[in-house]
């Protein structure tokens, strides 16, 4: 299991274990978290799954894909640096402990 602590745009913080594999919205969704919507379910045309990686993690995420700048255009909330589609980050041991921040909104 992989632990990922969730950060809502409020400061409220909830942390969950999801599957090596899984990704970080499956994670949220299976758990009810708040602020991580997924409504296409993962495969990349909502982008109410935008989440900013927290910069201590994003070498262990990765850079996002060209396909997610596309979907990300259409985000309700700012897009930064550290803008991804939490869809497409799968959990892998190394992000043991991961932390995301949520956006203010995701419609
Ligand atoms: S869940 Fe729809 S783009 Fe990530």
């Amino acid at each position: 299991m992989v632990k990922v602590t969730y950060i809502a745009a409020d400061g409220t913080e909830t942390t969950v274990e999801g599957d090596e594999g899984s990704s970080v919205m499956h994670a949220a969704v299976a758990h009810d978290v708040d602020g991580i919507v997924g409504e296409c379910g993962g495969s990349m045309m909502c982008a109410t799954c935008h989440c900013y990686v927290d910069d201590a993690w994003i070498s262990k995420t990765g850079e996002r894909q060209h396909d997610e700048d596309d979907m990300l255009e259409g985000a309700a909330s700012e897009v930064r640096a550290n803008s991804r589609l939490s869809c497409q980050i799968k959990l892998t041991p190394a992000m043991d402990g991961l932390v995301v921040h949520m956006p203010e909104e995701q419609f």
